[in-house]
């Protein structure tokens, strides 16, 4: 058997530990192991390289994604798929492992349609595809916002102010809520919250009266533009405050212990299904458990939202 993996949408720490597993495992099997590089994009222009043990070393413990990545919107098209597939079968490839988001699982599912069996990984810092508890890169892309925003907070005390930071996520709020509780956030605003700029501002407001010396509000991607709220909180609550934007820092660095044991086991899980002539399924963390099911049925989850744990957010009042 030989066996193609890939990494594609946006990089998250991790993905390189889930590219060693699957190589190494494959290797441990006696399968042909290839990497494709720039994700669909490189499978498309032929970007196909077989890879030893070797090749792998070195790149557990690393952020981003050795193989590269990219988002290629013309791979929704029958004809850009067929060149892929193409290329594959050139190289005697019968299967493939692909890493990333919800796009990445619908190029997955119409290759499995198309004779390619594929098995996708829950590769993405926003932890926004449905059917995985946790997905790759979560916890590490967690953990780097959680210490920007400890450090946020130093200078919020020292001077007095407001901070208003926005955390990277799309449109999931799971970023925001896990670093709201870890930093001890006064106010958190995602999507599930709601934004109601008047009742922010009273609330800001409210703080400031009653002696609050400074305010930390965490703003998850696509809700509001953080730097006008800055401002309505500067003119409106008696607090200086200032913005921030934590953006692709949030991608990067190295892979937490989380991350690194979720990649492996799913790398390697995936191989494993594929073993027994799986295609089309999606790996699933239960914890650090993992697990599978049809990449048909997580495409068409919706997502439990993680309400037990806006429960645990600061109360102002
Ligand atoms: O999906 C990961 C992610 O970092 C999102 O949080 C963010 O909205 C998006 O990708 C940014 O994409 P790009 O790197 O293409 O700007």
């Amino acid at each position: 058997m030989k066996i193609g993996v890939l990494t594609s949408g946006g990089d998250a720490p991790g993905m390189n530990a889930a590219v060693r597993a699957v190589v190494r495992t494959a290797l441990h099997y006696g399968m042909d192991a290839y990497g494709i590089y720039d994700g669909y994009k490189g499978l498309v222009e032929g970007k196909i390289k077989k890879l030893d043990h070797n090749d792998v070393g070195q790149i557990l413990n690393r952020g981003g994604t050795i193989l590269g990545s990219s988002r290629l919107k013309e791979f929704k098209e029958k004809y850009v798929r067929e060149i892929a597939v193409n290329n594959l079968k050139e190289l005697g490839i019968d299967a493939l492992v692909v890493i990333g988001g919800d796009g990445t699982y619908r190029g997955a599912q119409a290759l499995t349609d198309m004779g390619i069996n594929c098995i996708a990984l829950p590769g993405t810092i926003d932890n926004d595809i449905a059917s995985t508890e946790y997905s790759i890169g979560f916890f590490t892309a967690l953990d780097t916002a959680i210490g920007a925003i400890d450090k946020l907070r130093d200078t919020s005390f020292s001077h007095q102010r407001c901070t208003v930071v926005e955390v990277m996520g799309r449109d999931c709020g799971d970023l925001s809520v896990y670093s709201g509780i870890a930093c001890g956030a006064e106010i958190v605003i995602t999507k599930e919250t709601g934004f109601n700029r008047e009742d922010i501002l009273k609330q800001v407001s409210h703080a400031n009266a009653v002696g609050k010396r400074h305010l930390i509000i965490v703003v998850a991607e696509n809700i509001t533009n953080v730097f006008d709220l800055a401002k309505d909180v500067e003119a409106n609550s008696g607090y200086e405050a200032r913005a921030t934007v934590l953006g692709h820092i949030q991608r990067g660095g190295n892979p937490s212990a989380f991350d690194r044991i979720l990649a492996s086991k799913m790398g390697s899980y995936a191989v494993e299904l594929l073993r027994i002539g799986l295609g089309g399924q999606a790996v699933i963390s239960k914890g650090l458990n993992v697990d599978h099911c049809n990449i048909l049925d997580a495409l068409s989850q919706s997502r439990n939202q993680v309400t037990d744990l806006y429960s645990y957010l600061p109360k102002l009042n």
